[in-house]
């Protein structure tokens, strides 16, 4: 028989976007590994439906629209009432956005873009690191970024902005929490076929995965959501006790590698 060793025994974890995609791996991962998990989301059935498959004795679902500050900090009081701790914020809800192109930028919803993916995480990071400077954890804060904070042109405009402003509120974080113990850290996905992806595009899961692979990197492998779930259970436990400011790409080398030109 193999032991698994449990990586979160004990931890509360707040995970955003979590009843879709990254956020219900990550969820699934966490309790897996010992911790209690708050599944927040405003895809209210979806949630419930997570819950339900887990089991209510080790996660909770929460209401939670991440561009409402209040709902945030009521989701972070809710966690801390429930499960008495916030070890661990994955910061994932996020939006793929307008498709639109640059000419014809559409500015409202960029607002709506960076209302989600930038102001929406800025609240929870506000709020989970007040309580867990308030009750003294050195915790471990992780957000979603995506490739498109690392390169123009692998995704739309408002996500891409939206993302490269991720990576510096992570940075910026990461630098005045570092003081309270508090580690903040970022994963940047490549394409996963999600409902995310799916829908921004049209596509069939495995149309979706047809293309990441064909413009991949890495071949012989599939990225799903459970790779970035185990990214985040890395940078949640004590596997990455020294690591913060860091951005993880989880992307088989997509973002550092020409593409245009090889010399091999
Ligand atoms: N799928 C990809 O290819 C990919 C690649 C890179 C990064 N990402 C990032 O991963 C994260 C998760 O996306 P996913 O691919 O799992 O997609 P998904 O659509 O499956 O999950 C996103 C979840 O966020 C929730 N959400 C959206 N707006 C919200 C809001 N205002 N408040 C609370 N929850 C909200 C949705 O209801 C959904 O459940 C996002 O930040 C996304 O930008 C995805």
């Amino acid at each position: 028989m193999a032991w698994i060793i449990e990586k979160l025994v004990g931890k509360v974890a707040l995970v955003t976007g979590a009843a879709s995609g990254i956020g219900e791996e990550a969820v699934r991962l966490f309790a897996e590994n010992g911790a209690f998990v708050v599944v927040a989301d405003v895809q209210d059935e979806l949630g419930h439906q997570v819950v339900a498959s887990i089991g209510s004795e080790k996660v909770s679902y929460r209401h939670c629209d991440v561009r409402d500050e209040e709902q945030v900090e009521e989701t972070v009081s809710y966690t801390l009432e429930k499960y008495g701790s916030l070890d661990i914020l994955f910061s994932n809800a996020g939006i793929i956005g307008p498709l639109s192109g640059i000419l014809d930028f559409d500015i409202e919803g960029f607002d709506n873009t960076m209302a989600t993916n930038v102001r929406g995480v800025a609240a929870t990071i506000k709020h989970a690191a007040r309580a867990m400077v308030a009750k003294k954890i050195r915790g471990s804060i992780i957000c979603t970024t995506s490739v498109a904070a690392l390169l123009g042109g692998a995704g739309p405009h408002a996500y891409t902005i939206s993302k490269h402003a991720l990576v510096g509120l992570v940075r910026s974080a990461c630098c005045e929490l570092g003081a309270h113990g508090i580690r903040v850290n970022s994963i940047s996905p490549f394409g996963i076929a999600t409902p995310l992806s799916c829908k921004a595009y049209n596509l069939e899961p495995s149309e979706v995965e047809a293309n990441s692979c064909a413009l991949s990197n890495l071949k012989g492998i599939t990225l799903k959501a459970r790779h970035i779930a185990e990214a985040a259970l890395f940078l949640a436990s004590d596997d990455s006790a020294y690591i913060s400011g860091h951005n993880l790409a989880v992307d088989g080398g997509f973002t550092v590698v020409n593409h245009s030109f090889s010399a091999f």
